[in-house]
């Protein structure tokens, strides 16, 4: 297939794009705006090939989207372009609104207008926090933080797009993800980071919220299989095989790593935080996806990356990232 993936420099969009190169032979142009979260050092292993092209450019701008269009010729658009911390959506919401709602938006109308199909990655946040069972692609949407309610909103507005519009769209809804390349203000790149620092591992409240993990090849190998088999105007949950308490992932890190109990401090806890999230896969395991990678095994796998790429992680410890940590922790890092 002939790919167009916006936000393909960030953690998961690169995973994506890396597999779609290596194991089907796609051809990928990557657009993307190149946040604070997207870096080309995400393609090093690929940015040479030809089968593979970069443009930079907001989902917002609908020049920069209608001539990445023109310039690839797609099939497809799959768009992972996304703010995507709650803690930085709780600071300051007003890029998520953009992006999520009018870049989807111009994404939404360029697919209309080249009779493009389309692939919307959302996230299992739209349906809120559960206390026990699973969510289903039926569940109610109950999105509680800025990050999830504008991913909501997506969401709804490329439902309607095939309503109203028969727009060939998919939505492909992941559980939390991990593994490497990873920005380092999520759990667990921040964890592995101060660990191997000595820094202090800020847990919020008890840490015991629930979060249903997946590695970043499963959730990138679930987009590629539903938007291969999947139906138009479907939803499709894709969540990882173990769900784990926060104080549960912190603690391996620390045997992973060898650091010390010690370095853990509860700290305030996260406004509105979700207790637990938990998603039921059972459609996109229909269509012939499960995943392969348990916890145990793609946690230390990923701390082993964090370990041996240095050269990943450096510049953006020592960059803009540092005053983020102060800002959102009150404290600087090491
Ligand atoms: P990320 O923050 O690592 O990357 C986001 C990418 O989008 C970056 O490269 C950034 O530069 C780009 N981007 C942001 N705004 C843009 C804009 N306006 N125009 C063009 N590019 C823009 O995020 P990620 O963790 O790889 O998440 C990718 C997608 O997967 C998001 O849609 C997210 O909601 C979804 N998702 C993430 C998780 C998770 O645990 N990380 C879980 C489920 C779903
Ligand atoms: P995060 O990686 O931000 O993902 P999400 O909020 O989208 O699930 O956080 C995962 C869990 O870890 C969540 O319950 C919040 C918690 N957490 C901490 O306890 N400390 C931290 O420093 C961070 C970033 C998260």
């Amino acid at each position: 297939m002939r790919l167009l993936v916006c936000g393909g420099a960030g953690f998961i969009g690169s995973t994506f794009v890396r597999q779609r190169l290596r194991e089907h032979g796609d051809e990928v142009t990557v657009l993307d705006k190149l946040t604070y979260a997207g870096r080309e050092e995400n393609f090093h292993d690929f940015a040479g090939e030809e089968a593979f092209a970069f443009v930079r450019g907001a989902i917002e701008d609908p020049e920069a989207v209608g001539g990445a269009i023109a310039g690839c010729r797609p099939e497809a658009i799959v768009n992972f372009a996304a703010e995507t911390h709650v803690d930085r959506s709780i600071a300051e919401p007003d890029a998520f609104v953009k992006t999520h709602a009018l870049g989807t938006h111009v994404l939404l109308e360029a697919a209309r207008e080249w009779g493009l199909r389309y692939l919307q990655v959302s996230t299992d946040e739209v349906y809120g926090s559960i206390e026990e069972g699973t969510f289903t692609e039926s569940s109610p949407l109950r999105p509680s933080s800025p990050y999830s309610a504008t991913k909501t909103g997506a969401d709804l507005l490329v439902q309607s797009y095939f309503h109203t519009y028969e727009l060939p769209a998919v939505i492909c809804r992941g559980s939390n993800n991990y593994g490497p390349y990873q920005y380092p203000e999520k759990l667990i790149p921040l964890m592995i980071l101060n660990a191997l620092h000595g820094d202090p591992l800020p847990v919020y409240g008890d840490g015991m919220q629930v979060r249903n993990w997946i590695h970043s090849t499963d959730f990138a190998a679930a987009i590629g299989h539903v938007l291969e088999h999947g139906q138009p105007g479907e939803v499709y949950n894709a969540g990882g095989p173990d769900e784990e308490p926060n104080m549960t992932v912190v603690r391996r890190i620390i045997e992973l790593t060898g650091a010390s109990e010690s370095q853990i401090e509860h700290v305030t806890d996260r406004p509105g935080h979700d207790v637990r999230y938990s998603l039921s896969s059972e459609k996109v395991r229909a269509l012939g996806w499960e995943p392969k990678v348990r916890f145990e095994d793609g946690l230390s796998q990923t701390v082993a990356w964090y370990r041996e790429n240095a050269w990943w992680w450096e510049p953006v410890r020592s960059g803009d990232y540092r005053e983020y940590y102060e800002r959102q922790y009150g404290r600087a890092l090491s």
